[in-house]
């Protein structure tokens, strides 16, 4: 029954989504203040159209916080539904085969920034709800915080979540803004890592110098940087920072061959992104890597001269962005830490080094025995006809961590993105079959929830 409303409604739902990919809600740059809050004003208008009550736009020091809710009886467990209607920047512009805020329908994927991070596994909630409200089929009270400020650090939402400890009070949050292994290999997310991000700034001399006059003798603040950098791992490709690694959890023999079970295909992998072989630390499967090993990358490097032609400059200052993902035990503000020590450390007399801690972010694991999880791996189960596996996730979403630490609640992420979808990158995609199957298997969750936590 809400199957053949989903499929008979499809078109609009697609639309709809469309209509919202239009709006370039970029929350990183000022310039898309207006296209962010006209983002804020379409969710909650789609929001009430669905049935919700008391929606609104919460002012924060930022960007407006979507909420909305729906109690249907106080009896009934409680999800709170949490999502962002904010965007990564498109930039570079020229790499995508269509522009980023028009989105176009290919290979049946919606091509646009945001397509499915967040806006298009957002949505899929909404539209959820929508079907659910119309067949009088939602088996469970649901409260929506939807943010708009999460690709910067969602450096607002905790003074919120605080001063709101009543109105988000809840049994489980619900989160769709990761991915899964396949549309044939469903899996839900049962981890993400942690993060420390930092801005360095290496200065040399007082001005830019001629490099003819002054190159050799005194220190290019580039060369530095960059010779910096390349002494943060060594040859196996562990990080050199001391004490990086004190509090990180290794896995047991078991829990690591249990992980190694989840299908993985290296030469497809590499080819997906035109790779000759694949990099990373010693003694760990690229699963590994990307899951349970904490990490240092930089994410952007510049000074100098970068314009047109050749100019013969030593700049006065080199900068880089550089993250570092965590794993369980480690803490941002540790790991800062200790970045900056050592950083601060190994930097010769020539130069100054100032580093400029930005957002963190605490790594978590989810529960997988919790009648949360069950009931989302029962739901996956009907809708895909597999069973899906835990897959613990490569990327982070400090609030979910935040969440458990200020409201006591633990979230299940449910996500349907894919590797492919290209997230972050140029023509980011979303397949139009995950954006469907989600709104088909998110009312199946809640009802698995109601029925599963009477019994509990
Ligand atoms: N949806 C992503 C997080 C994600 C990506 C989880 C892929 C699992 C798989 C989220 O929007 C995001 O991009 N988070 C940032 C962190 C934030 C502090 C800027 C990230 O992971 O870089
Ligand atoms: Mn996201
Ligand atoms: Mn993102």
């Amino acid at each position: 029954m809400l199957k053949n409303y989903i499929s008979e409604n499809k078109d609009r739902f697609i639309n709809e989504l469309m209509e919202m990919l239009r709006i370039p809600s970029v929350s990183a740059d000022p310039k898309f203040k207006a296209d962010v809050i006209r983002t804020a004003e379409f969710v909650k208008q789609k929001l009430q159209e669905a049935g919700a009550d008391s929606v609104e736009l919460c002012e924060t020091a930022g960007y407006p916080i979507v909420y909305g809710e729906k109690m249907v009886d106080p009896a009934l467990p409680t999800v709170l539904v949490y999502g962002h209607y904010d965007v990564q920047p498109a930039d570079p512009y020229e790499l995508w085969n269509s522009p980023p805020f028009e989105p176009v329908i290919k290979n049946e994927k919606i091509y646009a920034r945001g397509a499915c991070d967040d806006k298009g596994q957002m949505y899929m909630h909404v539209k959820a709800f929508e079907t659910m409200m119309k067949h009088n089929a939602l088996a469970c009270n649901v409260k929506f915080m939807i943010e708009g400020e999460e690709e910067v650090g969602s450096a607002n939402l905790g003074t919120f979540v605080k001063n709101n400890l009543d109105r988000l009070q809840a049994d489980v949050i619900l989160i769709s803004d990761t991915g899964m292994l396949g549309n044939d290999t469903p899996s839900i997310t049962s981890g993400l890592r942690g993060m420390s991000y930092v801005e360095v700034e290496v200065t040399g001399p007082n001005r830019d110098l001629h490099s003819g006059s002054y190159g050799g003798a005194v220190a290019n603040p580039i060369n530095i940087l960059c010779q910096m950098i390349a002494s943060l791992h060594d040859e196996n490709n562990h990080i050199t920072i001391p004490g990086f690694y004190d509090n990180v959890e290794e896995l047991t023999e078991e829990e690591r061959a249990e992980m190694g079970r989840a299908p993985f295909d290296l030469e497809k992998y590499r080819q997906a992104l035109g790779i000759a072989d694949v990099h990373g630390e010693k003694g760990y499967s690229t699963r590994e890597r990307i899951s349970i090993r904490p990490t240092l990358d930089v994410n952007g490097i510049w000074g100098g001269y970068t314009g047109e032609g050749a100019k013969t400059v030593i700049a006065s200052k080199a900068y880089a962005k550089i993250s570092m993902r965590l794993v369980p035990h480690q803490t941002s503000e540790e790991i800062t830490e200790k970045f900056r020590k050592h950083f601060e450390s190994i930097a010769p007399a020539s130069v100054q080094v100032v580093v400029k801690p930005h957002h963190g972010g605490e790594p978590v694991v989810t529960p997988t025995d919790s009648v949360a999880y069950q009931a989302a791996a029962r739901a996956y189960e009907e809708a895909f006809g597999i069973k899906p596996i835990p897959v613990r996730s490569g990327g982070s979403i400090p609030i979910v961590a935040m969440f458990k630490a200020v409201l006591g609640i633990d979230s299940v992420l449910m996500g349907f993105g894919l590797d492919s979808d290209a997230i972050h990158s140029p023509n980011e995609s979303f397949g139009l079959f995950n954006f469907l199957k989600g709104i088909e298997t998110i009312p199946l969750f809640y009802q698995y929830y109601a029925e599963m936590s009477q019994h509990a």
